[in-house]
């Protein structure tokens, strides 16, 4: 079975406005999967779907071949599913280190104050060793010391990348990684995804605004607009798909 996340006909409803209608969707083994639309379409909800922060008013979502619609949001991170925030979301007071540490420790336990008493000498050295190894793979150990907030934006989203790293997924959601990003930036973030993707072995699922980004990495993409699925495709099937430029990819302001 090689599909590890499967949407079908999954739709939820704010009060009157339906966020997300009816939407399939499949991301299999090693993919990395865009999804792209316009602000407000959909993207971030399907996200908190699929983590356990909201409940789908209808349909599936299936992840290694088991519905998890009915999980809590830390056991879907124990079953390996991990993202990152459209905002940055950090120990903004803590350091490089520390961030990273206390995804480790949660790996181990639900609760990061009542793990940090149960821990031993042993484990607490394990973890430590296990930081280090994935803050030095992801070049951040130099760092270490450094409060989260202090560091330059690019770095603070690598960050947040590793901290989703060490509770080592198997998929990977990444919201607008790419978000306020300089064309330079984007480029090296381009990269780092793929270089993730093939060293921890990951499947990963996007949302992003940046097309050079999408067009660049994905291997599929889904558009959606209004909650609806409009269309999905290779990224040259979906440049070409007039829906999609009418929808999202620029019909001209004023044309
Ligand atoms: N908790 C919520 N309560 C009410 N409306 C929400 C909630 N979360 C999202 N929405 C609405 O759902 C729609 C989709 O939002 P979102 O998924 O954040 O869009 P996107 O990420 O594609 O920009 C928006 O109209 C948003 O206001
Ligand atoms: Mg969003």
């Amino acid at each position: 079975m090689s599909n590890v996340l499967k949407l079908t006909d999954m739709s939820i409803q704010f009060g009157g406005l339906k966020a997300i209608d009816s939407l399939g969707l499949e991301v299999n083994k090693g993919e990395i999967v865009a999804i792209i639309g316009p602000n407000g379409a959909g993207k971030t909800t399907a996200f908190n779907c699929i983590t356990g922060i909201y409940r789908p008013t209808s349909g599936n979502i299936e992840y290694l071949g088991k519905s998890i619609i009915k999980e809590e949001p830390e056991d879907i991170t124990k079953r390996g599913i991990a993202r990152t925030f459209q905002n940055i979301r950090l120990f903004k007071n803590l350091s490089v280190f520390e961030n990273v540490l206390i995804a480790v420790h949660l790996r181990y336990n639900d609760n990061i104050f009542t793990s940090a008493l149960r821990i031993n000498h042993r484990q607490e050295n394990d973890m430590r060793e296990e930081v280090k190894r994935l803050l030095e793979s992801q070049d951040l150990y130099k760092y270490r010391y450094d409060i989260a907030s202090s560091l330059p934006y690019g770095i603070q989203r690598r960050l947040e990348i590793a901290r989703a790293l060490a509770t080592k997924p198997t998929l990977l959601l990444l919201d607008e990684p790419a978000a306020g990003m300089n064309p330079q930036e984007t480029k090296e973030l381009t990269s780092y995804i793929k270089k993730i993707r093939d060293e921890f072995g990951l499947t990963i699922l996007l949302i992003e605004h940046h097309m050079d980004l999408v067009m660049d990495i994905s291997e599929r993409i889904y558009v959606i607009d209004f909650g609806k699925l409009i269309a999905k495709g290779s990224p040259s099937e979906i440049q070409n798909n007039p829906k999609v430029i009418e929808a999202y990819l620029g019909v001209e302001e004023d044309a």
